[in-house]
């Protein structure tokens, strides 16, 4: 037995220093990092951010619980490895909004490949920005508060984004993203302070988001492929949006999304594709919206080509943008007017392969309508209100 013990304690010691290594962690408090809400803590997470992502074992980053003033940070990558990022406190933007609101964005992560964020509090103290948007001037255009950019496998577990200034969540050019229970809170009265905007991306999963914002839920721009919505609450805001498509004439389309098992309370928009209504190469297709709740939705399904916001470089034109493959079922509950479907497609490129299934939406108890220009399709099973395809 004797024999053996040098070679299995020497075996216990290398896995010893393996385990520690492989577990490198960077606390931001041991560099400097003030959990007091007031002192300016963003080299301390930038300095702890350099030695995690430099670390030649998986590394993780760790914010201790209590309140951190953080302002415009950028997380660069390449990592030489795994970074795990764990939050157990909060990070506070700046009460004057001019010193995040310049940049578009308070904290960005760009080209990291394996990224994990577990827990966190971001709140971006956007209440005094969105009141210069709504009554005063020379306001700045405002910063997303998380944005995820030319990014891979990246994972954003348990976060909660408070009163961001513009979007909460940004993820743009990225790849293989899952985001778990998000919540994203701001007033309902807020502006552009959509809960998850994801653009140019591919393979996006979001499961179990509560959302209550002034803007989108979720909205799906340009350029996605493979996008998969799942069990998400949203309301107040504005509702889930493919769009808007069509800004621009040459832009990549969306393309296989599935929205399954919502739930919105009293949103202006339920499940709603959108584009401008001007010449582009655009396209929406493969659209799944499923298993889904309305109550008291103002325009629960909704597919909208004639975005035209104040009449300007728009009127009287055609969307270039083709949408097709769109499946609506399985949605009931009810509308907060009489008509809860409306399909108002391109004359120039009507809405072509929209099946209609199991739907029951309801105004007032009584059976709601429908409305469509432009789109055709099938309906098959309960229709309430009847298909107008
Ligand atoms: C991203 O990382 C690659 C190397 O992997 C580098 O060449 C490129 O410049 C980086 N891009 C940005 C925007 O930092
Ligand atoms: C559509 O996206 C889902 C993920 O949301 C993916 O599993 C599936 O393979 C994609 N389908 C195609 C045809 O690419």
């Amino acid at each position: 037995m004797a024999k053996f013990m040098p070679l299995s304690l020497n075996f216990l010691i290398t896995f010893l220093i393996l385990l520690q290594s492989a577990n490198a962690a960077y606390n931001v408090v041991s560099f400097g990092a003030k959990p007091d809400g007031h002192t300016d803590s963003t080299p301390s997470f930038l300095e702890a951010w350099t030695m995690a992502c430099s670390s030649v074992h998986p590394a993780t980053l760790y914010v201790p619980h209590g309140t951190f003033l953080v302002k415009t940070a950028v997380f660069s990558g390449p990592c030489k490895f795994k970074v795990t990022v764990i939050i157990t406190g909060t990070l506070v933007a700046p009460s004057n909004y001019q010193v995040i609101g310049q940049t578009g964005f308070w904290i960005k992560f760009i080209n990291v490949s394996g990224l994990s964020i577990y827990g966190g509090t971001l709140n971006a103290m956007g209440t005094s920005f969105w009141a210069c948007r709504t009554t005063g001037s020379n306001c700045p255009t405002g910063s997303r508060s998380l944005s995820i950019l030319s990014s891979t496998n990246v994972l954003l577990s348990g976060l909660t984004s408070i009163n961001s200034q513009t979007e909460h969540i940004g993820i743009d050019l990225c790849s293989n993203v899952l985001i778990r229970n998000l919540k994203a809170f701001a007033s309902s009265q807020s502006l552009n302070t959509d809960g998850i905007h994801v653009q140019s991306s591919t393979g996006i999963t979001i499961i179990g988001s509560v959302i209550r914002t002034g803007d989108d839920c979720i909205s799906i721009g340009p350029g996605n492929r493979n996008v998969w919505i799942q069990q998400t609450a949203c309301g107040p805001g504005h509702g889930i949006s493919i769009g808007s498509l069509g800004n621009n004439a040459n832009e990549d389309g969306v393309q296989n999304v599935t929205v399954t098992g919502a739930v919105f309370t009293g949103t202006l928009n339920g499940v709603r594709i959108k584009s401008w209504g001007r010449q582009s190469n655009g396209f929406a297709r493969s659209i799944t919206f499923q298993n889904i709740v309305m109550k008291d939705v103002y325009n629960p399904i909704i597919i909208d080509q004639k975005y035209c916001p104040s009449g300007k470089n728009c009127p009287n034109q055609n969307s270039g943008v083709k949408i097709s493959q769109v499946t609506y079922s399985n949605i009931k509950g009810t509308s907060s007017k009489q008509e809860a479907v409306t399909f108002n497609c391109s004359p120039s490129n009507p809405c072509t392969g929209i099946t209609m299934k199991q739907i029951h939406i309801t105004f007032q108890n009584k059976a709601t309508t429908s409305s469509c220009h432009y789109a055709g399709g099938t309906s098959s099973g309960v229709l309430i209100p009847a298909s107008c395809l």
